[in-house]
């Protein structure tokens, strides 16, 4: 193997050789002076912003489809490995580190180009840009289309639709990968495929099966689905002793079962201030987008949920652009051009995350053991969500998309901490804290396999040994994220990529190495 200068020189050698337009204008390296900034610019998790960790030798912020051939064809030629990037929010930050250095990262910013065509209900949408970007493009175009994508603007679309896209109105329409009608993609020989020249199983395997694994998706064809000039938003928090808090979210449990396609419900639950007694209390925030009117979804919340006690000025009527802006808790009345900043709302912290789904109401007291454990750690830090599926979702069969939780899925947890203290001690301290709840709620969630979500991605279910992990290896997260599409992922996988040229510490193997 050549000396990692040598091969930084060669690889840099490569790309301008071919003289691709201007494409030395877009190289960064560590001697550049905006390196860092282009590289911190969409790091969305302080654990891989430390002197630490491993960065990479290159980054190229492509300013087209040939200058991603180039990076593919050159990293190669020379040995790297890549990594894609869109809106930097992978959890364990696979889209600007790796283990096997050096690498180059491909960042997608400048090719975010969003297209809509009203007429058709449809959009193009290059995949740097991010979901506000994608939501701010609808809207300029049409009050009335949609599309069903996650609720934090700055997320980008690359990552996201490459594992799923869970959304606020998956209820009634399903997730993102139930809305992606073409795509083009550059694979490892470099050739820019659409979805008649990629053939209909790589076109499944994109649409889920995770990012950085089949290739460089450059554009997404999305269908957009109707959506009424008026939905219905609430966000109640209600600030609830023990056992108050597992009284209410048990009941939760059933209400969903019930719920209207029509309604979203989430919960977002923190501890809180033990109260004067020293009784452990809880805040939960319980969160809807309903497409209809506030009439309509009182009498429904009336019939299904009314324990809750919503009443009507909890309720806000909007249109569908104006709830992504609430759901990412602008201020009201913001300005649609909040959408557009690729900077988060709130500042980057330490962070860790994990998923699991659940298929059986937990019991109350089983409840009362995750509000003891919240109330572990400080008031904020660590924040719970519990998002309903159902609906459209228990429709769509678990084939037909790498994305695999369907049917039978009640609804999802997502587990998170937050941290501000650098080093390894709060590293320690913060990570142990998630890990002993997700041990905790082995007993009350999927089993056989233990399902988690890819877009909540999370190394502590079993990582990729430097490049050359077997068949039986990857299965072992795998089939967690992906069920029973796994193997279908690796026959793919084999078929497109033999020599796992796109990989990352969680992708799909190819076959050779069953
Ligand atoms: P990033 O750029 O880090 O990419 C993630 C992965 O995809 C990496 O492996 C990367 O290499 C690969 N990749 C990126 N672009 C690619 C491309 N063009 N071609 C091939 N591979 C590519 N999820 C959800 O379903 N619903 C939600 O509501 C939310 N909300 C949310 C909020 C916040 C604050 C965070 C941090 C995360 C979420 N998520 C989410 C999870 C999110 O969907 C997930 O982290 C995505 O992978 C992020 O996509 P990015 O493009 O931002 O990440």
């Amino acid at each position: 193997r050549l000396a990692s200068a040598d091969r930084h020189e060669d690889f840099l050698q490569c790309l301008e050789s071919q003289n691709f337009n201007s494409i030395s204008k877009v190289i960064y390296t560590p001697i550049n002076s905006s390196y860092s900034s282009v590289l911190q610019f969409s790091i969305r998790n302080l654990r891989f912003n430390t002197s630490e960790t491993p960065k990479p030798l290159v980054i190229v912020t492509a300013l087209n489809v040939a200058h991603i051939q180039a990076t593919i064809m050159c990293s190669q030629k020379h040995g790297l490995e890549i990594r894609v990037r869109s809106g930097g929010h992978d959890y364990e930050g696979l889209s600007y580190v790796a283990v096997i250095v050096p690498f180059v990262v491909i960042d997608l910013i400048n090719m975010r180009t969003v297209t809509v065509d009203a007429a058709s209900k449809t959009a193009w949408i290059q995949t740097g840009a991010t979901l506000g970007e994608v939501y701010y493009g609808i809207a300029e175009k049409s009050r009335t289309l949609a599309f069903p994508a996650g609720v934090c603007p700055t997320v980008g679309s690359g990552g996201h639709i490459s594992g799923g896209g869970t959304s606020m109105i998956m209820r009634k329409y399903g997730i993102a990968v139930d809305h992606i009608i073409d795509a083009q993609v550059i694979d490892v020989k470099g050739r820019i495929l659409d979805r008649a020249s990629m053939g209909e199983d790589l076109f499944w395997a994109i649409r889920g099966g995770g990012g950085n694994t089949f290739g460089v998706v450059v554009a997404w064809k999305l269908e957009l689905v109707p959506v009424p000039a008026s939905v219905t938003v609430f966000n109640v928090t209600r600030i609830l002793t023990k056992q108050d808090a597992s009284k209410l979210i048990h009941r939760w449990q059933y209400a969903i079962k019930k719920f209207d396609d029509d309604l979203f419900s989430r919960i977002f639950i923190w501890g809180a201030n033990s109260n004067q007694e020293g009784k452990i209390m809880i805040q939960a925030a319980f969160t809807s987008l309903y497409l209809g009117g506030v009439d309509r979804l009182l009498s429904l919340m009336q019939e299904s949920f009314p324990e809750l006690g919503l009443v009507k000025e909890d309720c806000i009527e909007m249109s569908w652009i104006e709830s992504t802006v609430y759901a990412a808790q602008f201020p009201r009345n913001s300005s649609l051009d909040v959408l557009l900043s690729r900077i988060p709302r709130y500042s980057n912290t330490f962070f860790k995350g994990k998923s699991d789904f659940v298929r059986e109401p937990i019991p109350e007291i089983a409840l009362d053991g995750i509000w003891e454990r919240l109330n572990q750690v400080d008031d904020q830090l660590a924040e719970l969500q519990f998002t309903a599926f159902g609906g459209k979702m228990d429709e769509i069969a678990e084939s037909s998309t790498p994305f695999p939780h369907r049917a039978g899925t009640l609804y999802q947890i997502h587990y998170a901490i937050n941290w501000n203290e650098e080093g390894i001690e709060a590293y320690a301290k913060y990570t142990s804290w998630i890990r002993e709840l997700y041990s905790y709620m082995a007993p009350y969630v999927s089993k056989n396999p233990r399902r988690a979500y890819v877009n909540y991605r999370d190394l502590d279910l079993g990582v990729d040994n430097l490049g050359n992990t077997s068949y039986k290896q990857a299965s072992i997260w795998g089939i967690k994220y992906f069920k029973n599409n796994f193997d279908r992922l690796v026959h793919v996988k084999t078929a497109v990529d033999p020599a796992n040229f796109f990989r990352n510490e969680q992708s799909i193997p190819p076959l050779s190495s069953w």
